[in-house]
């Protein structure tokens, strides 16, 4: 018998299921402290099988969350770089509060379900927000799980989007955002040329589980490739609804410390909302994937 010594810096914690859905949250874990290989690899294996972790409790500046983000991939920076945190830029804010009367930050972030930066070649791998200031009341965020929405596609529906591939684009629900959020700054034309769209298959293979999953938004998809457009905009409803399924579905409510990391591979999400005199801020870091396959 041998007896393996830990290393010393190993942590005990744990990772409990949130919901039947998806979700875990991670207790007893502290990210300010440095992470083992063995921790960062049992992580691993737990966002891919839980989809969202909630790491409890975490005390962490931005340049340690940067730091954390930066073990799963290369960092992208988003296209509105106004709401950047000036000394950590690869952190964006998201946030309704106003400074004489100037948005802080970008205060509708996933008012339309979406997987983050599906716009682009490279969409997100996944992404982190971690809870500055809470609002009270409201301000949810909820994840549904699109391996479980692939797999419980009626038949029909299957046989009409097995092969196809859709466009996303950022500025498709753009304006309709500045007509409700009106201090939504006008794109730049250097900004709107770093979002030309995209094209992905409706439905991806998780390039690390390989498991099928939907990969479609209200927010960001604009067409299907090769339909004509009303049979497009017909089966795009359809896949929104279907998708969008309380059963699919976790509701995240924040508590003061957490840090949330998703899978923009497996799921979407969507900000509830809170009321607009309740402050409410969070920093977002955002991996790069690959391109969907
Ligand atoms: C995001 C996002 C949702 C929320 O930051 O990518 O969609 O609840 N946020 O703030
Ligand atoms: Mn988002």
């Amino acid at each position: 018998m041998f007896l393996v010594e830990l290393p010393a810096h190993q942590q005990a914690f744990d990772i409990r299921p949130l919901s039947a859905a998806l979700g875990a949250e991670v207790v007893g874990l502290d990210l300010a402290a440095p992470l083992s290989d063995g921790d960062f690899a049992r992580l691993h294996r737990a966002h891919l099988e839980h989809h969202v972790l909630v790491f409890r409790d975490q005390h962490i500046t931005p340049a340690q969350q940067v730091a954390f983000s930066e073990r799963w991939g290369p960092l992208q920076r988003h296209v509105l770089h106004q709401f950047a945190l000036p000394e950590q830029p690869e952190v964006l804010i998201v946030s309704n509060i106003k400074e004489q009367g100037k948005p802080i930050g970008l205060g509708d972030a996933g008012v339309f379900w979406h997987s983050d930066l599906s716009y682009k070649d490279k969409p997100s791998l996944g992404s982190f927000l971690h809870a500055q200031e809470l609002p009270a009341e409201g301000g949810d965020t909820l994840f549904a799980n699109q391996h479980r929405a692939f797999e419980e596609l009626p038949d029909a529906l299957r046989a009409q989007v097995l092969g196809r591939r859709a466009e996303h684009s950022y500025l498709k629900q753009y304006k309709a955002l500045q007509q409700r959020s009106p201090w939504r700054p006008d794109l730049t034309p250097e900004q709107i040329a770093a979002v030309p769209p995209a094209v992905h298959p409706v439905v991806r293979t998780h390039p690390e589980s390989k498991r099928p999953a939907l990969f479609v938004s209200e927010h960001f998809t604009t067409r299907v490739v090769g339909l004509p457009d009303g049979e497009s905009e017909a089966l795009l409803q359809r896949l929104y609804e279907h998708s969008t399924q309380a059963r699919f579905v976790y509701r995240h409510q924040w508590r003061d410390g957490d840090l949330v990391f998703w899978d923009n591979r497996s799921v979407l999400h969507l900000a509830a909302g809170c009321p607009e005199h309740l402050r409410r801020r969070l920093y977002r870091t955002t991996i790069e994937g690959d391109a969907p396959a």
